[in-house]
């Protein structure tokens, strides 16, 4: 994938994302006063293994908070597309507690938003309560059980977030689940993409399936989309 400066970008629509995602004016003072209460609290939390590479029983929200959630800049950048995209609807699959979904929560009608484990998803919900978040709704159980439902309950998506259960084999089955219920000019953001080298192969092999007009690596994150009125390219780019 041919790398370049965020400058360089020729598309208009890719330009303009990539300009909002480093706008100040994606930043939330709330949001964050919440993710530093968070790292401070010291409530413990069973842990629920559904992905890769985790290890010990009990973890706390502090330190949930503090490696589990994308950063504010992320957060941000994650909610400059929801506004570029003009979502009305948006998916997220992996709410952990809830900080990124608030941002995007801001810049859209309504989240539905996935979460395995139960104490997590209380936590978060405790953190849109405090913010005054009404466009939320959680479902809770592991995602086997929950993506169809929540697919099949609505009336498709103008975002799609996949940010929990990093393994190739997992992620190329969610984007087979949710590419039919992807809006035309939607796009589906998956986390983690150079993580492992299994999600790395998944990623490319996602990347070269036709379907897609654009896709961007993002280095922590990659964007597909297969908006009509966009040329097709793949580029990473780091912002
Ligand atoms: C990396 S965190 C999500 C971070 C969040 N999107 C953010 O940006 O702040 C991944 C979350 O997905 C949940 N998760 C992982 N695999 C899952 C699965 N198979 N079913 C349900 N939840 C899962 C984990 O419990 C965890 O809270």
């Amino acid at each position: 994938m041919q790398s370049v400066s965020w400058q360089s970008i020729h598309s208009p629509w890719l330009f303009d994302l990539l300009v909002a995602m480093r706008d100040p004016e994606f930043h939330n003072a709330d949001i964050e006063a919440c993710r530093t209460a968070l790292k401070a609290n010291r409530l413990e939390v069973p842990r629920v293994d559904y992905g890769a590479g985790s290890t010990g029983n009990i973890q706390t929200i502090s330190a949930i908070a503090r490696r589990s959630l994308k950063r504010p800049k992320h957060a941000r950048a994650l909610a400059a597309l929801t506004k570029h995209l003009q979502a009305t609807a948006v998916l997220e699959m992996g709410t952990s507690l809830g900080i990124t979904t608030a941002y995007i929560a801001a810049h859209c009608e309504q989240v539905c938003t996935l979460e395995g484990n139960p104490t997590v998803a209380a936590a978060a919900q405790r953190t849109w309560r405090e913010l005054n978040i009404n466009n939320i709704a959680i479902l809770e159980g592991p995602f086997d059980e929950t993506l169809k439902p929540a697919l099949n309950a609505s009336d498709g998506f103008d975002l799609i977030f996949i940010d929990g259960n990093h393994r190739g084999k997992a992620l190329r089955s969610y984007i087979d689940q949710c590419r039919d219920f992807l809006s035309p000019s939607g796009a589906i953001v998956c986390d983690d993409i150079h993580w492992s080298s299994d999600m790395e192969s998944a990623w490319k092999e996602i990347c070269n399936q036709p379907e897609w007009t654009l896709c961007v690596d993002f280095f922590e994150w990659g964007l597909l989309t297969r908006n009509p009125n966009l040329k097709r390219e793949m580029k990473a780019i780091r912002f």
